[in-house]
């Protein structure tokens, strides 16, 4: 899978099969539009690619995107979940998600979240040693499993690599035997084993090592009485967000991780928790031009959509490939810096791209936003967040309306005394 690219008819960028300028007059901008089409094989794809070696649990990792309907569309595909938060557990509850498809690994996790976790009777992944003996305290013979800190990191930023050592998450893999003993004494059933390494890596290598790591710790496990049933190997994998970026080998990926489980280990089964990988191309955000600037050393393309709408550019200086929806495949003529409407330099979406004439009014199209785009969105500059759509055979529904200023108002009080 390269970076994704779409068809075109009257220089309309096609998207689900619809001119993205159609949704965008039906919807209204700034939309994030998701292909379900799209959602669908990303999910089968990853499913496929393992399963074909051994038993596979995909744990879709909710945090990259929790729209009810995205979460109802995997739901129906046969996905479990990741979810790292009780809000999360809740939402894929009302998606229809049996308890049993969903695992939990929180960090830094209070007791009353705790709590309310195992009341939903979800799996929990522990990522503390205080936080196995909270749990035991609240109940015993649940079975659990314990995120480990395996000393390898991947991922496309420093901000989200998780698996080095040192980092905020999970158990040093030294700890393991005497952790997972202490638990069995707490009256806690510990059957799984997890890491996750980071977010957007591109290669196979720090899968291998983390998978490396990880069966030397169940081999461990087993000599000290305790029977790993499943191993989890995280979410992750990356995608090609630029044009001719390199492709994780999926194939690869799938066939040297289970080998060296089968291999090295009698566990019978592996878990998965992608999220970027399910969820990123199935979207675009489109976006409205409504100002283009000449600031003499550069020109500006203002949209309506700023990192109150889609914040990885400015988080994590996260490139999306950004082109015009309406002029789709026009010679580029210009070179723009896109920025939105927030009242902060950081607020840009790409610098430097090469793009045809860009007139306002024009629609902007930013590939690969499904994951971690409108989930980390916030109401910034008190600007309502956007809305949602879902494209399938042609036709484009809401799935989220655009929020109001009842909305930013909602929550808030002022006391009677300052009402004067
Ligand atoms: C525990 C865990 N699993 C899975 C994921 C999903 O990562 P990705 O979207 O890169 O697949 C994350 C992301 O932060 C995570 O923390």
């Amino acid at each position: 899978m390269a970076m994704r690219d779409f068809d075109s008819q009257d220089g309309n960028l096609l998207f689900g099969g619809m001119k993205a300028a159609d949704i965008a007059a039906q919807f209204g901008t700034p939309l994030y539009v998701t292909d379900e089409a799209r959602l669908r094989e990303n999910y089968r794809r990853v499913y496929e690619a393992f399963s074909r070696y051994m038993e596979t649990e995909v744990h879709y990792a909710c945090k990259a995107n929790t729209n009810l309907a995205i979460l109802n569309i995997l739901r129906a595909e046969g996905s479990g979940i990741d979810a790292v938060s009780i809000g999360e557990i809740e939402t894929c509850l009302k998606a229809g998600f049996d308890p049993e498809k969903i695992m939990y690994t929180g960090v830094n996790v209070s007791n009353e979240e705790l709590r309310a976790v195992v009341d939903r009777g979800v799996m929990i992944n522990l990522d503390s040693v205080s936080e196995m003996k909270r749990l035991a305290d609240i109940k015993t013979g649940l079975n659990v499993s314990f995120r480990i800190t395996p000393g390898v990191g991947s991922g496309h930023d420093a901000k989200v690599i998780t698996g080095n050592k040192g980092a905020k998450f999970g158990i040093p893999k030294e700890k393991i035997v005497e952790t997972y003993l202490q638990a069995a004494d707490l009256g806690l059933k510990p059957i799984g084993i997890h890491a996750h390494i980071g977010s957007g890596g591109q290669s196979v290598e720090p899968f291998e090592q983390e998978m490396e790591v990880l069966t030397e710790l169940v081999n461990q496990l087993d000599e000290a009485g305790i029977k790993i049933r499943f191993i989890d190997m995280g979410g992750g994998i990356g995608v090609p967000y630029k044009p001719n970026e390199d492709e994780m080998d999926l194939n690869a990926l799938a066939s040297e991780v289970t080998d060296i489980i089968q291999q090295n280990t009698d566990v019978k089964k592996i878990v998965l928790e992608p999220g970027r990988y399910i969820v990123a191309d199935s979207t675009i955000l489109l976006t409205r031009c409504v100002d283009v600037k000449d600031a003499v050393t550069k020109k500006y393309v203002g949209v309506d959509a700023g990192f109150n709408t889609l914040i990885r550019p400015a988080m994590y200086d996260a490139y999306h490939y950004i082109t015009l929806a309406n002029r789709f495949g026009k010679a580029c003529t210009g070179r723009y810096d896109i920025a939105g409407p927030i009242c902060e330099t950081g607020d840009y979406l790409g610098h430097n791209r090469v793009m045809p004439d860009v007139q306002e009014g024009d629609l902007v199209a930013i590939y690969d936003a499904g994951a971690y785009g409108f989930s980390m969105s916030s109401q910034y500059n008190s600007r309502p967040l956007c809305a949602e759509a879902l494209v399938c055979d042609g036709k484009a529904e809401l799935i989220r309306e655009r929020g109001t200023m009842e909305d930013i108002w909602r929550h808030q009080k002022v006391p009677a005394r300052l009402l004067q």
